[in-house]
């Protein structure tokens, strides 16, 4: 089951990420947008990024200056950019990366299910919610898997495979095999709340919030210490920063509706209030920290 056209629904922070990879592995890509504003945005960032990535080619010697332009305008042409999700029907894999709200998910797929080629694999990159219910919505259960990919998509080498029960095996290898040819190291992972790295993660980011607020030392100096103690590239709070208040609020939200008495979901009062002032962390240009662009402030 080779998997040569490629479609993804959203082009947001997640989703221009995945079809880049897809396109930079010689795939063709239908990147979906509910809105012309939002497909220019994401295409604008790929393209940005993809640049990026060719002059640091053309840097470190790995290729000519003319080499990795005609690489970089063979990845973004193989990239169209649609409004109409009718476009998706001859995708071998769709791949939903829309906002984190289960209901639109469910919907989404069920619409996809009545649209898509029978031999399609549906594809969710939820980070937190059950695969297995967007897999019932779609109508194909068994063609159905969570690809979990990491921010940003570019530049971090993980995907969480993750399967259901009515997952079919060779969907699955399809599916991992997909994660291998965009350049990622795929991990196998049952369909359980957070799988493996947000499991760990978000607790861990829940823990570093808490200490703030107890006034256990300030956010410089817990970010430095696992920074500079631990080697992580970024502390706790700049990371809870970096992939989204809103995001990491609504993670924990619909875990706490699941399991109300696992302690390693308390929500962080500081956290509600961030996002209720608006303060969503990188993507508004504030949260615990300013931000300018992708950068610390
Ligand atoms: N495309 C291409 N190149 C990019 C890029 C992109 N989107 N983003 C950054 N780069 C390049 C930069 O231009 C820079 O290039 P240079 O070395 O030529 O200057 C290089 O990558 C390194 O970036 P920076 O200089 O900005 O800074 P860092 O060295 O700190 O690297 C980072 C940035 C890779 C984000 C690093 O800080 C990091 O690994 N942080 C942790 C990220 C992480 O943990 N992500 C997972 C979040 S959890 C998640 O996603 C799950 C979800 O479900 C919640």
């Amino acid at each position: 089951m080779e998997i040569k056209k490629v479609g993804v629904v959203g082009c947001g922070l997640m989703g221009h990420g995945i079809v880049q990879v897809a396109a930079q592995a010689g795939m063709d890509v239908v990147a979906v947008e509910a809105e012309q504003g939002f497909l220019d945005k994401g295409l604008g960032r790929i393209e940005k990024s993809v640049k990026k990535l060719a002059a640091k080619a053309v840097e470190k010697g790995k290729a000519t200056e003319e080499q990795a332009n005609a690489n970089a305008a063979a990845t973004l042409g193989r990239i169209h950019g649609s409004l109409d999700k009718a476009d998706l029907a001859d995708c071998d894999l769709i791949v939903e990366a829309i906002v984190e709200d289960l209901d639109v998910k469910k919907a989404l797929f069920a619409e996809l299910g009545g649209l898509a080629k029978p031999g399609a694999i549906f594809a969710s990159n939820t980070s937190s919610f059950p695969v297995i219910e967007m897999a019932e919505a779609s109508g194909r259960p068994e063609r159905f898997v969570g690809l979990h990919f990491f921010n940003p998509v570019q530049l971090m080498r993980l995907v969480e495979v993750v399967r259901t029960e009515k997952t079919d095996d060779e969907v699955f290898a399809a599916a991992r095999a997909f994660g291998e040819a965009v350049g990622k190291k795929p991990v196998a992972c049952k369909d359980t709340p957070g799988f493996v790295v947000n499991r760990l993660l978000v607790p861990y980011m829940v823990q570093s919030l808490q200490m703030l607020e107890r006034g256990d030392a300030t956010a410089d100096d817990i970010d430095a210490a696992m920074q500079f103690g631990c080697g992580y590239p970024m502390g706790p709070i700049t990371l809870t920063d970096y992939v989204g208040l809103d995001t990491t609020l609504s993670i924990l939200e619909g875990w706490v509706e699941r399991y109300p008495n696992e302690p390693a979901f308390a929500i962080p009062e500081c956290l509600r209030q961030k996002v209720a002032e608006g303060k969503l962390g990188r993507k508004s240009g504030e949260g615990f920290y300013k931000w300018e662009g992708d950068k610390r402030a």
